[in-house]
C-alpha cells in the first residue's frame, strides 16, 4: 500500500476562563469540518483534542507532508473555530491565526505542526504528544532521552535492532539551519546543542541506514514554530507537538513515556516568561489553572490501520505517573516562591512579555558612571 501521512496541526484560536481550556464549542467546530472532508476522501480519518488553550487536529492521509490541500484543510478548521470562538467572545479568538489568508502552507501562519510520512508496518503504534504552556525546546530532553539514553530505552542496549542508534535532525531556530548528526558517536556533540533548549531544537528522528526500518522515513517529529519570531513581536505561546512511532525495532511504548516520568523544567509558564516542570497529565486534567500551569503534556496512543486510527488510549491516564505530577508540584511551588526572580523568570533575553526595554529607557537619565 501507498505511504501513511500523520498530519498533527494545533493553534489556539480562543479558549474560556482566559487561557485554561478550549470550549466544547469549538472542538464540534472542528470535528464536524473533519468529517466533510473524511465524508469527500481528503482524509483517512482523524481525531480533534485540546491541550490547555490548543486545539489540536489530528489528521491521516496519503497528500505527504507539506500538502497544500490538507494545509488548506487545517487553516479552514482553525477559521471556522476562531469564528466560533469570536461569536462566544472567547478569550483570545483567532490569536494564533497570523495570517489574512491561507497562502499555501500553514507553516509560518502561526499554527503549530508535526506530521510525518512513512510505509506503515505491519503493527504500528504510534503516540501524539502535545504540550500547552511551553515551547518547541520542551521536547529535547524526552526525545533525546527515548532514542539516545540507554538509562531510559533498554533497547538501545539489548535490541540487535535498535542497537546501531538513531539520527538526529536539528534545527537552529535563530539562524533557520539544519544539522543531522547520529547517536551514540555525536552524543556529546548533540546534548551540548540541544541543552540550548531555546535556540536548537529537535526536529526529527530517523533510523540509522542498514536497519529493520527506512533510513528515509521519520520516527518522530515536533513541531518547531516560534509565534514570536513569525510575528515579530510576542503573541501567543508556541506550545509544541509531537508524533513518536514504537515498537519493533524502535522504542517500546513504555520507554517512549517512560522519558515523561522526570518532570524536567521548561519555560512559558505565565506569560510566556516563567520557567516550571511540565506535568504529564491525563487528557481530562489538561487545563492550565494554577499560575496559568503548570506547563502540561498528554499523550493520545493509537494503532495505524491502513491510515484508520484505533485508538486513542490515553497514555497518563495511569497512577503510574502519580509519582511525577507529584514531583511536579513540589517542583513548582518551589519555582514559584522565587517570584520574579530568576531562574522561575526567564533571563532577560528570552522574556516575551518584557517591560524591561521600557524600565531602562525610564532609568536611561538615572544612571550614573561608576
Ligand atoms: C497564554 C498564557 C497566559 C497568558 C496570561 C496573560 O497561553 O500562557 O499565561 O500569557 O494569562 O494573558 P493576557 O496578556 O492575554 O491577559
Ligand atoms: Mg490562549
Ligand atoms: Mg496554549
Amino acid at each position: 500500500m501507498s505511504k501513511i501521512t500523520v498530519s498533527l496541526i494545533k493553534a489556539d484560536v480562543g479558549s474560556v476562563a482566559g487561557h485554561t481550556t478550549v470550549a466544547d464549542e469549538l472542538i464540534k467546530v472542528a470535528e464536524s469540518n473533519l468529517s466533510e472532508a473524511k465524508e469527500s476522501g481528503l482524509i483517512i480519518d482523524f481525531r480533534v483534542f485540546k491541550a490547555g488553550d490548543d486545539l489540536e487536529l489530528l489528521m491521516t492521509h496519503t497528500k505527504g507532508v507539506d500538502s497544500e490541500e490538507i494545509h488548506r484543510l487545517a487553516w479552514e478548521t482553525f477559521e471556522k473555530a476562531a469564528e466560533k470562538a469570536k461569536e462566544l467572545k472567547l478569550y483570545g479568538a483567532g490569536q494564533d491565526l497570523l495570517a489574512d489568508a491561507f497562502s499555501g502552507n500553514v507553516r509560518g501562519m502561526g499554527p503549530g505542526v508535526a506530521e510525518m510520512e512513512f510505509t506503515e508496518r505491519k503493527a504500528e503504534p504510534i503516540i501524539a504528544f502535545m504540550m500547552d504552556k511551553t515551547e518547541p525546546g520542551a521536547f529535547n530532553l524526552p526525545i533525546f532521552r527515548i532514542f539516545a539514553d540507554p538509562f531510559n530505552t533498554a533497547g538501545l542496549v539489548i535490541d540487535p535492532s535498535m542497537h546501531q542508534g538513531f539520527v538526529f535532525e536539528i534545527w537552529d531556530i535563530m539562524e533557520h539551519k539544519r544539522v543531522f548528526m547520529k547517536t551514540p558517536e555525536e552524543m556529546y556533540d548533540i546534548l551540548a546543542l540541544i541543552g540550548a533548549k531555546s535556540r536548537f531544537v529537535i526536529k526529527r528522528v530517523f533510523p540509522k541506514p542498514g536497519g529493520k526500518l527506512p533510513e528515509d522515513e521519520p520516527v518522530a517529529v515536533i513541531s518547531t514554530e516560534k509565534l514570536y519570531q513569525i510575528a515579530g513581536e510576542y503573541v501567543g505561546k508556541d506550545d509544541p507537538v509531537a508524533l513518536v512511532r514504537a515498537q519493533s525495532g524502535l522504542p517500546a511504548v513504555g520507554e517512549v513515556l517512560e522519558a515523561f516520568a522526570f518532570p524536567h523544567l521548561v519555560s512559558g509558564w505565565m506569560r510566556g516568561s516563567h520557567n516550571g516542570p511540565i506535568m504529564p497529565v491525563p487528557f481530562r486534567y489538561a487545563k492550565c489553572t494554577r499560575f496559568d500551569g503548570p506547563p502540561r503534556v498528554v499523550a493520545a496512543g493509537f494503532q495505524l490501520s491502513n491510515g484508520k486510527l484505533i485508538g486513542p488510549v490515553d497514555m497518563f491516564d495511569d497512577p503510574a505517573f502519580d509519582y511525577t505530577r507529584q514531583k511536579a508540584m513540589e517542583v513548582a511551588e518551589y519555582m514559584r516562591r522565587h517570584g520574579p526572580f530568576e531562574p522561575h523568570r526567564l533571563p532577560r533575553e528570552e522574556m516575551e512579555y518584557t517591560t524591561l526595554p521600557k524600565v531602562m529607557e525610564k532609568l536611561k537619565e538615572r544612571f550614573e558612571e561608576i
